[in-house]
């Protein structure tokens, strides 16, 4: 029999944030850039722009992943994966999808709810373009999330690829690219004491950002 691992006492106030609607700008995306320059500005360890994405999966499970945000603008939040891999497939088949960042040095949550689909072609090619040769070799022989023999297969596999594309470019994959994820939904957190965080959601309705207050 395994013990129990009671963590009751695990609690941690949050008092570093307000967040009230008389500061925040009519735009979600203009909010989320001053929270994750402010994330970024703590020059913590924590990888700012790592995300979950969750996905509702062909057999009807959801399953949460992290993923690396690399772009966000107006039009939404992308990122790049295996178009073949279990979320690849889920989000070709259902693009709703839904991302999340927690930024634990600024107690912020923030959730995104939103439609994916693949970014252009010229997208993929220019930031595939700009990766470092080990992982563009490591996304040609990477079937993500199928069943593989074993690592020494895919360490083997490297370094055939890497004879065979000695002083040649690596293409992209075609099977390799980005997503972009257009939000309907974002809503904010920020922890507060006595655990009345302060919850602002932005929803898209006729193209204008609504804002609530939701309760914490
Ligand atoms: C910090 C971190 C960053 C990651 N970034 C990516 C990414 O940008 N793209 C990606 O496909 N997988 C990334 N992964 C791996 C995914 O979490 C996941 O294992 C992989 O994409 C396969 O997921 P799937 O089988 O559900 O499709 C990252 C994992 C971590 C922990």
């Amino acid at each position: 029999m395994q013990k129990m691992n009671d963590l009751s006492n695990y609690r941690k106030s949050y008092e570093k944030n307000k967040l009230l609607e008389h500061q925040i700008p009519k735009n979600p995306i203009d909010l989320f850039g001053i929270w994750f320059s402010q994330a970024e500005k703590l020059g913590t360890t924590e990888e700012v722009n790592a995300m979950n994405i969750s996905t509702l999966g062909l057999d009807g499970f959801p399953k949460n992943r992290i993923v690396l945000l690399k772009k966000f603008s107006g039009q939404g939040f992308s990122f790049y994966t295996n178009y073949e891999s279990e979320k690849g497939k889920a989000i070709l088949t259902n693009p709703k999808v839904c991302l999340s960042f927690f930024w634990q040095s600024m107690e912020r949550q923030v959730i995104i709810k939103g439609i994916a689909e693949k970014t252009t072609e010229e997208d993929s090619d220019s930031y595939f373009a700009c990766r470092p040769i080990g992982s563009k070799l490591g996304a040609m022989l990477s079937p993500q999330s199928k069943v593989i023999p074993s690592r020494e297969f895919m360490e083997k596999q490297l370094e055939l690829l890497e004879q065979e594309f000695e002083n040649i470019e690596i293409p992209r994959p075609k099977n390799w690219g980005g997503f972009l994820v257009r939000p309907i939904s974002i809503e904010f957190w920020q922890g507060r004491t006595n655990r009345l965080h302060d919850r602002i959601r932005y929803q898209q309705k006729s193209n204008i950002w609504k804002i609530e207050r939701l309760a914490p």
